[in-house]
């Protein structure tokens, strides 16, 4: 008898440039796991269609991409506990008629600056850049690691004091403007959450920040550097690194929950980027 393929895909508008077909077809073939992963474009009106369709013909799971991640919240009938504190869904997962949303993100984030980059993030001062939905999704297990500190600093002073207000109760979290980031502060993690680099452009990001001992995290990826990353590396930053190994660790975490299998995220790391730092 020939076995059953499982169908799972990524969506999102535009979804071209996804690098997680190639991602999950590594961990795939690496597991031994008999899958097909899909690249699906679907416009913002068309998201609950798409996903309903997906699960009506026997698809497994999909991964949830830009711009959909928020909207698609409300189409899950369970949400995990970390997809509600980021107000956001990047994994889903159908199964006996029910739709299961998770958020991947921050975990793989913090496997990648822990696990693969060596960070020691107890005790630390960090300093994320930007107050959208992707800094939501991340401060939630950055806290979790127990820093001294954890600064978040956008253009907009009211949604870096919101979110720090949502998080209060977790752990150390303030708020300032790019411009009023005290100087005092010795961050040993700066992450850019913005979404500035898209398009190209360098904000007033904070140099006297940025020290030597310094590791600056672009949550953004590319082949060649990040306006953020190439700031940072002028800046002097002992280390500046692009957010590849996020995206491969919060694959993996999505691979885990669809197939109850762990993959090697190290060999994939090296196969999908040319020079993640
Ligand atoms: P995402 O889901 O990627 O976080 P978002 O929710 O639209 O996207 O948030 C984008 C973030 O990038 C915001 O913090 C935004 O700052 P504002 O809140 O002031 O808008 C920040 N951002 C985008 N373009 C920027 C730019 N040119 N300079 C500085 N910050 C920028």
């Amino acid at each position: 008898m020939a076995s059953v393929i499982d169908r799972y895909g990524v969506m999102g508008y535009p979804v071209s440039h996804s690098r997680s077909p190639v991602i999950h077809r590594l961990f795939a073939l690496q597991t031994g796991q008999n899958i097909q992963y899909e690249l699906l474009q679907v416009a913002p009106e068309k998201l609950d269609n798409a996903v309903a369709q997906f699960q009506r013909t026997g698809g497994k799971g999909l991964n949830i991409t830009v711009p959909h991640k928020t909207e698609v919240l409300r189409l899950a009938d369970q949400l995990s506990e970390r997809a509600h504190v980021a107000g956001a869904v990047n994994t889903l997962m159908f199964r006996d008629g029910s739709v299961f949303g998770d958020n991947t993100d921050g975990i793989g984030l913090l496997r990648d600056l822990t696990g693969n980059l060596g960070i020691d993030l107890r005790g630390s001062h960090i300093l994320v850049l930007g107050a959208g939905g992707a800094t939501r999704g991340i401060v939630g297990p950055l806290l979790e690691s127990k820093p001294a500190s954890l600064c978040i600093a956008n253009r907009t002073l009211t949604k870096a004091r919101e979110l720090a207000e949502q998080f209060a109760s977790a752990g150390p979290v303030s708020a300032y403007r790019f411009t009023e980031i005290p100087t005092s502060a010795h961050f040993s993690l700066i992450i850019n959450a913005t979404s500035a680099g898209l398009g190209g452009e360098t904000p007033p990001y904070p140099a006297s920040a940025v020290s030597e001992g310094c590791v600056c995290y672009d949550l953004s990826y590319g082949l060649t550097p990040t306006p953020f990353s190439r700031w940072a590396a002028q800046q002097g930053a002992g280390r500046s690194v692009m957010g590849w190994g996020m995206l491969v660790e919060q694959a993996a975490e999505s691979f885990h929950l669809w197939r109850g299998v762990r993959p090697d995220t190290a060999a994939v790391l090296k196969q999908i980027s040319v020079s993640a730092s």
